[in-house]
């Protein structure tokens, strides 16, 4: 049974240091001309309603996207800030885009972009944006879905691990998942993003994931909640397998600018 939906969380702070690391990776790996094939576990339903009941039950986007967006916490050349704009205009100013948007609108047409997600309302949602002919939605289970089209055609490419985490096992599952993924496609980059929480569920998944001595490991982690007070997640992280060489700045500077911000 999958009761999660992001609506409830959409355009919050940990999408806004999620989405905005996936953007300077994307312009960084489209700057080489070659074609790629990305891939997202768990893609959610794509563009999401700031306005709906759901979204509005929480406001999570008010400390998030909209106070991030009030107060020039990006540049304007920044992708992120591009794709959120670019979303608004196409779709109307109550929208924020996930990470399929991202992916779709800064990766190029050659590159062959896979979404899977196995909640029937969200991939419908999803089907129901139009999308250029190189984006495929699979409705399936993600892990299964990607390890069975690894190595993929074109095989320079990027993985994207979104889960919610609704079950504490998940953590082991996007481990296991990791290194079956990291033996079928060796050089394939992959990003993990996962919740800071009190309990610290997500302590053991990124040491192991860090002691399997793979390949340029980047973690970027933001904290927006004080770790004693907080009831819910006090933080975001992003780890990055195979990151791309030349990227690791701009990835800091997202971290940076809403570390700076969200401390004052
Ligand atoms: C955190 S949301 C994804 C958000 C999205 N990546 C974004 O940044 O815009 C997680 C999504 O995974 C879906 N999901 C849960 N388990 C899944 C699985 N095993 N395979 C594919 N999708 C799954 C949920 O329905 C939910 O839409």
């Amino acid at each position: 049974m999958l009761s999660y939906q992001h609506i409830y969380h959409a355009g919050c702070i940990a999408d806004v240091h999620k989405h905005s690391i996936l953007s300077v990776i994307f312009s960084h790996l489209i700057l080489k001309g070659k074609a790629l094939s990305y891939f997202e576990t768990h893609a959610g339903r794509g563009l999401y309603d700031l306005e709906s009941q759901e979204a509005q039950k929480t406001k999570e986007a008010d400390m998030g996207i909209e106070r991030v967006l009030k107060d020039n916490v990006f540049p304007k050349e920044h992708p992120y800030l591009q794709i959120v704009e670019k979303s608004r205009l196409l779709y109307g100013n109550r929208i924020y885009p996930g990470s399929p948007i991202f992916a779709e609108y800064l990766l190029g047409n050659e590159d062959q972009i896979h979404l899977m997600e196995l909640h029937p309302q969200e991939v419908n949602f999803l089907r129901k944006t139009p999308h250029k002919s190189n984006v495929h939605i699979h409705f399936r289970n993600g892990f299964e879905g990607v390890l069975g089209l690894a190595p993929p055609t074109p095989r320079r490419g990027f993985v994207f691990i979104d889960p919610s985490y609704e079950i504490k096992n998940e953590y082991g599952v996007v481990l296991e998942f990791v290194k079956k993924l990291h033996r079928k496609w060796p050089e394939g980059i992959v990003a993990v993003w996962y919740p800071k929480l009190k309990a610290g569920h997500h302590e053991s998944m990124v040491e192991e994931i860090l002691e399997l001595d793979l390949k340029n490991i980047i973690v970027s982690e933001l904290e927006f909640a004080d770790k004693k007070t907080c009831k819910g997640m006090y933080g975001s992280g992003m780890l990055i397998v195979n990151c791309p060489f030349g990227v690791n700045d701009a990835i800091s500077d997202c971290k940076d600018r809403l570390e700076v911000y969200y401390k004052n």
